[in-house]
């Protein structure tokens, strides 16, 4: 265990804090560290709102054209293959091209609303990481419904379901980025926040690029298109399968588990997968292989805790993934080499969230790498 404690998370930390809480009271938690809130890669700060009374009435006359413009644009677009939202459609009519920059301001924004030391293990990296894989994971490769394309997961019911509990606290959090850069679609906005938190949580690059588009209530995705944590090897192809994923790719993504926790009023599951929830490593595989892991005695549902330290949780589903052959190949080779975890997970993780684009809505036939906060202040 101590093997798992001194690998990468260690450097990179700023601060180790021990917390009082059921089920992992006995182990410290790593935080990341802080970081400022202006765009540390352009010197810029936001504008300053005294400065902009006449700026603010040429906005308002530019958004009364905007909204006749949106609204006709989407009385004449609303079908599944061309909704547009009116913001979108302003976004045409003013001709606003949003720029890498501008999306590399976005991502810092995102990026300086992360640590949060009320939160959690003191980040919202996680949840984040969370909110832009169940917005992408609805995908159906037959239908070719689902995915990011709409961001539908605003809309009830996908917001109420039970999959989703919890995800409120990442969308409202991204609200805050949506204000002040109003022209992101909300896919594109929650996809950037799950690439933002891997990278800043010291994880690898994850190739992305913008162009979905927010659609409407009509396009929200049945209930059950996500994975059942209770189930087992079965349940977890039939879901993953269904998006296009293969065996690799499974195992390259659930090790996303590095990082958060679960929260039994969310999924009534309880406690984090790893001794570092906000640092991104392949302690997942490790653990799964190393410890000894039991069936927890408790009154919430089936789950394991490590016998040695009864801090550290699996779900019945992430057990699955030792209990198959196939999948326990891939635990191995990750558990054993960190680069090749970080490269698959890279390559699994941008494809789910493509899924459900067209790629005529692509803006840039490459995926960008958005640079993280230290790679701008290194500069
Ligand atoms: C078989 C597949 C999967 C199952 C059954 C599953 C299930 C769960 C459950 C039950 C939680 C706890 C939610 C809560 O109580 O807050 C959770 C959290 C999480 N999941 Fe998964 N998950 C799966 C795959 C994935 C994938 C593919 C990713 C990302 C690539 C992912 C990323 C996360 C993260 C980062 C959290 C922590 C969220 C937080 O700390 O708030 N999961 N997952």
């Amino acid at each position: 265990m101590a093997s798992i404690l001194r690998t990468r998370a260690a450097p990179f930390t700023r601060s180790l804090i021990s917390a009082n809480r059921p089920g992992v009271s006995n182990f410290s938690r790593i935080l990341t560290r802080k970081y400022t809130s202006a765009n540390p890669g352009t010197g810029e700060t936001p504008p300053d709102p005294s400065t902009k009374s006449s700026t603010n009435i040429l906005a308002l006359v530019g958004i009364g054209a905007i909204v006749v413009v949106g609204g006709a644009f989407y009385a004449f677009s609303s079908n599944d293959t061309t909704a547009k939202s009116t913001i979108q459609a302003a976004k045409v009519a003013t001709n606003f091209v949003p720029s890498k920059t501008d999306y590399q301001k976005v991502y810092n924004k995102i990026a300086s609303l992360l640590d949060a030391s009320e939160y959690d293990d003191g980040s919202y990296a996680p949840v984040l990481i969370r909110l832009a894989w169940h917005a992408s994971g609805t995908y159906d490769e037959k239908t070719n419904t689902g995915g990011s394309n709409y961001a539908t997961m605003r809309f009830a019911p996908e917001s109420l379901h039970g999959a989703n509990n919890g995800l409120v606290v990442a969308r409202n959090l991204m609200e805050q980025v949506k204000k002040e850069f109003p022209w992101i679609s909300y896919g594109d906005l929650w996809t950037l926040a799950g690439v933002a938190a891997i990278q800043e949580m010291q994880g690898p690059k994850i190739p992305w690029r913008p162009g979905r588009i927010d659609g409407h209530e009509k396009d929200v995705t049945p209930d059950g298109r996500l994975p059942d944590a209770a189930q087992g090897q079965k349940h977890i192809r039939d879901i993953f399968y269904r998006m296009g994923f293969n065996d690799q790719e499974i195992v390259a993504l659930i090790g996303a588990h590095a990082v958060g926790r679960c929260h039994p009023d969310r999924s009534g599951f309880e406690g984090p997968w790893t001794f570092s929830p906000t640092t991104f490593t392949n302690h997942f595989y490790k653990l799964l292989l190393e410890e000894k892991w039991v069936w927890r005695k408790w009154s919430g549902p089936k789950q394991l805790e490590d016998k040695k330290t009864k801090s550290l949780m699996m779900l019945p589903a992430d057990y699955a993934l030792v209990e198959d052959k196939s999948f326990k190949s891939y635990v191995k080779k990750y558990a054993d080499d960190e680069n090749v975890f970080f490269s698959d997970f890279s390559k699994a993780f941008s494809k789910l969230l493509e899924l459900g684009v067209p790629s005529s809505q692509w803006v840039t036939p490459e995926p960008w790498n958005m640079k993280t906060l230290d790679e701008q202040a290194d500069k």
